[in-house]
């Protein structure tokens, strides 16, 4: 059969079923068992998921995990986690017991500004230019009303537009630089409706500006969209404790422990190697919060790793020192969430996570996903400055090797428990389960 296909999105569900099938897989009657298999047997939650995206085909699970006794401005919280690696929801948790018994972790939201641009190029007299903004911005602002009034009814909406000269960097090119406040949306719908219409009115009224020559009036509009840059949607999170209640491993001595702690947060702030995997570690909280509450962990990735290098080189996101006998750990990160719009209202696990959560505001929503991603990044640190990673990760993990050699649940017992005194690997995993399998035969 042909790979390629015309009118595939025409197709009916089943129809494109078949052609993947058999155009794809030397045993295509296994490849539809393994995708029907997970269709939800609740036909309206199929039909849900199937309208999400165009081409659905089948659902591709995670698991949803939740993490416990997060105490957050005194608040305690359970976090929901979708996340498929197996440490992350574990180290959470431990985090979240261990800072709980040192006061739990203090936050705060130090701004909400998310931006738009219009980018634009125009090749006449700037000064020209800076007249025609300043005489249209109003219009700009009245001609969005029919967007904005709701957001404006509610506290929100566009907060200001500049012009931006950015010809220095490219010939002829500028910005209608504008700023927004969302409120309890993530507001991408919003900020590039606003400013689709900006464009719109900016390229029109340019027409009939008397000062402009024919060949200024005619604004070439490149594109309309919103930044997820946002470092002014900002929220910071911090754990803080006398470094002598840093107690918890006899292999360690609490002074010994914070100094290693803020030596490796250190090295993150200097080396970019290491930063982008202690910041992997931030994200393996933020991310799997974000995905569990529906929102968009592809914007706030980007968002936060652009964060991470504005002082052109790419360093750490959260901080630690020891000062007067007291560790703090923090961390200021900018985060675009929303609680409503999107699939909040749409996803039945979004909306059960949203209300295990005491249905946060975006306000609320930020400083959890804060404290989920500094959890995430003291846990590692703590095992990485003292263990090592590979002895949580590797028992954690020893499920998924159990589960590869379909281990019964006999064998995942014995095991289990053989492996809490021994150390885990792939090959002695492989190993035990082997000498298992030659005694019981
Ligand atoms: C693994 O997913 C994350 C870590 O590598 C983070 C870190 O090194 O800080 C453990």
């Amino acid at each position: 059969m042909s790979k390629t296909i015309a009118g595939f999105s025409k197709l009916s569900k089943s129809k494109k079923i078949d052609w993947i099938v058999n155009t794809y897989f030397s045993n295509s009657d296994d490849a539809k068992k393994i995708i029907k298999q997970y269709w939800n047997t609740n036909e309206k939650i199929q039909q849900l998921h199937d309208e999400f995206i165009e081409n659905t085909i089948t659902n591709y699970y995670l698991p949803l995990g939740v993490a416990p006794n997060f105490l957050i401005n005194d608040r305690l919280y359970t976090i929901p986690m979708a996340i498929e690696e197996s440490s992350v929801v574990a180290a959470a948790s431990k985090a979240a017991k261990f800072w709980l018994d040192r006061g739990g972790f203090k936050t705060e939201v130090i701004s909400t500004t998310k931006i738009g641009q219009v980018h634009f190029i125009y090749t006449g007299d700037f000064n020209k230019l800076k007249t025609f903004f300043n005489s249209v911005k109003p219009k700009l602002l009245s001609e969005s009303k029919h967007l904005t009034k709701n957001m404006e009814s509610r506290g929100g909406g566009v907060l200001d537009i500049e012009l931006r000269d950015k010809t220095e960097n490219l010939e002829g090119y500028y910005q209608l630089h504008a700023s927004f406040e969302t409120l309890d949306a993530m507001g991408a719908n919003f900020i590039n409706s606003c400013l689709e219409q900006f464009a719109k009115t900016f390229k029109n009224e340019a027409l009939g500006f008397d000062l402009f020559s024919e060949e200024e009036k005619q604004i070439h509009i490149v594109m309309s969209i919103l930044s997820n840059y946002v470092p002014n949607c900002l929220v910071r999170a911090e754990v803080g404790c006398k470094v002598n209640e840093l107690t918890e491993n006899d292999s360690i001595s609490p002074q010994e422990f914070a100094n290693k702690f803020v030596q490796a947060v250190n090295i993150a702030e200097i080396e970019p190697y290491r930063a982008v995997t202690h910041n992997k570690g931030i994200m393996n909280g933020i991310d799997a919060v974000v995905l569990a509450t529906g929102n968009d962990f592809r914007a706030v990735e980007a968002g936060v790793h652009a964060y991470a290098s504005r002082k052109g080189q790419y360093s750490s996101l959260s901080h630690a020192k020891i000062e007067n006998g007291i560790f703090s750990f923090w961390m200021e990160i900018p985060l675009a969430l929303g609680t409503v719009g999107g699939l909040t209202k749409l996803h039945p696990l979004v909306k059960l996570s949203l209300e295990l959560l005491h249905h946060p505001s975006a306000k609320e929503l930020m400083q959890i996903v804060a404290v989920a991603g500094l959890a995430q990044n003291f846990a590692a640190l703590r095992s990485l400055t003292t263990t090592g990673i590979q002895q949580g990760h590797m028992k954690m993990h020893l499920m998924n090797i159990l589960n590869q050699f379909e281990a019964s649940k006999e064998e995942k017992n014995i095991l289990t428990t053989y492996f809490k005194t021994n150390a885990v690997s792939h090959s002695a995993v492989v190993d035990a389960i082997n000498k298992l399998r030659i005694k019981s035969e």
